[in-house]
């Protein structure tokens, strides 16, 4: 059987060391940070995901995985090397930022002493990996570099782990191909696509996916703008686009837009490696895509200021979501905490809460109110506003809030309320790309040749 190392325990490195140990694989995580390596071997995940550490704690029971900070330990084990480091944007510019990547490829390398294969599963810029293989091959000559790209959701990460949609195997050599195979004969031989193509596409496909799902959430939202200025109701307009299976109803969810980790760095660091090599105008279309989703943010917190009569001073302002989506406890990126912060900017006494994310929030946005439970946060508010849609928040109904709340003033910025229920209770509800009942009413009379709808 195989020996697998992986190498940085973030996100992707510890759900994919798990995993490969669930499958049967003796494991070995190394990260450069101790304490980490030693909370994880005793059974500790330092994030959130559902479902990982319980398998975390199974595979260490069982001896199949254990985390170190030694890569002469790794180099010495591993048949395959999995680099699952993280690739952050650099600042000041959208490019992604290769030094952790770099700085394990130069750790690992000249400890290299027998055949193995190297494999990049981080999001990277086209045409790393091919400099990434000269680098490892004069280094050690038996080692061989491969890429295959990692999709997983954040919420989901063991399910996509181990039944994938697909498995894409960027190699240089039917060697390199094979190993893969048999790293992945598990979730194959359960039926998932396994894609064999070059080092460069498969550094795009990952590239490519984040831009198309990118633009699928800001195609949405840009119709939930013209929705906003034309009476329209991106909700029943997100419904007629789904239910056509060229579309599909996926990543149709209007309202705050995308953030976290990934899809907005990924976005960016396309679009400037596109640049880079001469193809910036094929990709210009994503710095639109990129400008619709701040746009919402912004027109977010504009709405809150204009439910409170056009000043926040002072106002108590209730957040409800840190997190970047739910199901997570990610704070990178985080459209709520964006808007909570230039709510705050605007001088509301902003208090967040989030069933799982506060902890990250508090570290990140130290400035911040945070209130231990919904009714807390929620208090004597002016403002509710619902930025992220963790299902404590969609089950919300008016009732437990009537009586907390200063001013009855909520925004539905994931679309995820039931407007009717909210404004019987003698709320002012607005959403995202649904023009407000008396604007519309207006817009309809004040229309030359109004029509029935
Ligand atoms: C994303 C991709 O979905 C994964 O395939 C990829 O592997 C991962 O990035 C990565 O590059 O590592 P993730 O960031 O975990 O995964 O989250 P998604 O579920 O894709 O959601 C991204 C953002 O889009 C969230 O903020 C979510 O709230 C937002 N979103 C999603 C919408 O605003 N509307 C939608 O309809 C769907």
């Amino acid at each position: 059987m195989l020996r697998l190392t992986v190498l940085g325990a973030g996100y992707l490195g510890i759900t994919h060391a798990v995993c490969m140990a669930s499958l049967g694989f003796d494991v070995l995580g190394v990260d450069a940070d101790a304490s980490r390596a030693d909370q994880l071997n005793a059974g500790q995940l330092p994030i959130f995901e559902p479902g990982l550490e319980d398998l975390l704690r199974a595979g260490l029971r069982v001896g199949r995985v254990r985390f170190t900070t030694s890569y002469s330990e790794a180099a010495a084990v591993g048949d395959v090397h999995f680099i699952c480091t993280g690739t952050p944007q650099q600042p000041g510019s959208g490019h992604a930022d290769l030094s952790q990547v770099r700085a394990c490829v130069a750790a690992l390398a000249p400890r290299l002493n027998r055949s193995c294969l190297v494999v990049g599963k981080s999001t990277v810029p086209v045409g790393t990996a091919r400099q990434l293989a000269a680098e490892l091959s004069w280094a050690c000559p038996g080692a061989e570099l491969a890429w295959n790209p990692e999709f997983l959701r954040e919420g989901s990460a063991v399910a996509d782990t181990l039944s994938p949609d697909r498995i894409v195997a960027g190699v240089t050599s039917g060697r390199a191909e094979d190993i893969l195979r048999q790293v992945y004969a598990g979730p194959v031989s359960d039926g998932t696509p396994f894609i064999v193509t070059s080092l460069e596409t498969a550094e795009l496909a990952k590239a490519a996916a984040n831009a198309f799902l990118a633009t699928k959430v800001s195609f949405i939202n840009a119709m939930a703008e013209v929705c906003e200025t034309t009476g329209g109701d991106v909700r029943a307009l997100a419904r007629i686009l789904g239910a056509d299976p060229r579309i599909g109803p996926a990543f149709l969810q209007a309202g705050l837009g995308y953030g976290g980790g990934c899809l907005s760095k990924d976005v960016r660091a396309f679009r400037a490696r596109a640049d880079e090599l001469g193809s910036g105008a094929s990709l210009a279309f994503l710095r639109e895509v990129d400008a619709i989703n701040l746009r919402r943010r912004a027109h977010t917190a504009d709405l809150a200021l204009k439910m409170a009569g056009g000043d926040l001073t002072g106002t108590p302002v209730c957040v409800l979501g840190a997190a970047f989506k739910p199901g997570s406890d990610d704070v990178r990126d985080s459209p709520a905490l964006e808007v909570a912060q230039a709510l705050a900017g605007m001088g509301a006494r902003v208090t967040v809460y989030d069933p799982v994310a506060l902890g990250n929030a508090r570290l990140a946005f130290p400035e911040l109110a945070y209130g231990g439970c919904l009714a807390e946060a929620a208090q004597d508010a002016h403002v509710v506003l619902l930025l992220t849609e963790w299902p404590e928040f969609i089950e919300l109904k008016p009732a437990s809030l009537d009586a907390t709340v200063a001013r009855r003033n909520i925004i539905d910025a994931r679309n995820v309320l039931d407007p009717s229920l909210w404004r019987e209770a003698g709320w002012d509800y607005q959403a995202l790309g649904v023009a407000e009942p008396a604007q519309r009413q207006a817009d309809r009379t004040s229309w030359p040749h109004a029509v029935s709808e």
